[in-house]
């Protein structure tokens, strides 16, 4: 069975205190009424992520996630937080590639490369962002966009490594726009995903991947986003802002 992972993304959302109070509700919450095996993963602000992995250690569900991290190991790079600096705090993952990181700082796939390996060097699972915009849908070359995402950033990891990755399925059309991919569209690029893994590697590590689902997800429209086959979970952003909606889309399973 793959891991089913529910993730929040915070962006750059709450100063500190809101977001303590906002993860302490949450961890309660899942406490009390989330019994399926679920993960669930935080991704606050870096100056959030130590005083949360205080509050998240009565909550076994809950793990800590970066938004980002550098794609060198140590050194002159000013501004920069490294994974081993991420690792030494209890950060156990970090979102790598996602698409406001492309678009408004640069990131290719290629500097995403550099920072998988990063990560999984320091012992942290990398969440691996891809999508495609509204323009490369439209213009029918949404697959070709995934799999050069994949090729680029992803397909160099050996077997062991990619056994690592957890993936995110996130059409930047529907980031913070309220329009939501369609059930049928998320399973078939999740599925379309899974079997590009497949073709590289093989059948159990594809199948062993958790494939996440993010854009606009809600506790409307979660339920039927995670019964596809090949969807594990959800990427949140807007949200899981929310501690009762969060809970909820956690509980959609
Ligand atoms: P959204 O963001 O849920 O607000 O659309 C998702 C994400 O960017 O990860």
């Amino acid at each position: 069975m793959r891991q089913k992972i529910v993730a929040g993304n915070w962006k750059m959302n709450t100063d500190y205190d809101q977001g303590l109070w906002l993860v302490s509700e949450v961890v309660n919450m899942v406490n009390d009424e989330v019994l399926s095996d679920v993960k669930v993963i935080i991704a606050p602000p870096f100056t959030h992520l130590f005083g949360i992995k205080q509050l998240i250690k009565s909550a076994p569900k809950v793990r800590l996630a970066a938004q980002n991290c550098s794609s060198e190991a140590s050194g002159a790079f000013t501004g920069e937080i490294s994974c081993s600096m991420l690792k030494s705090i209890g950060v156990e993952a970090v979102i790598i590639g996602h698409s406001e990181r492309r678009q408004l700082f640069g990131e290719t796939n290629f500097s995403i490369k550099k920072k998988i390996k990063q990560a999984l060097q320091a012992g942290l699972s990398p969440i691996v962002c891809c999508g495609e915009t509204w323009d490369e849908r439209n213009g029918g070359i949404h697959f070709q966009i995934i799999q050069t995402q994949l090729e680029e950033a992803l397909f160099a990891l050996n077997r062991d490594e990619i056994g690592k990755v957890i993936i995110a399925y996130e059409p930047v059309w529907a980031i913070g726009t309220g329009q939501t991919a369609t059930p049928d569209q998320a399973q078939e690029i999740h599925r379309f995903i899974r079997n590009a893994i497949q073709e590289k590697y093989n059948s159990s590590i594809a199948d062993s991947i958790s494939i996440l689902y993010g854009g606009s997800c809600t506790s409307k429209n979660a339920k039927e986003l995670f019964s596809n086959p090949d969807v594990d979970g959800g990427l949140v952003g807007g949200a899981s802002l929310k501690s009762r909606e969060f809970v909820d889309i956690i509980k959609s399973f």
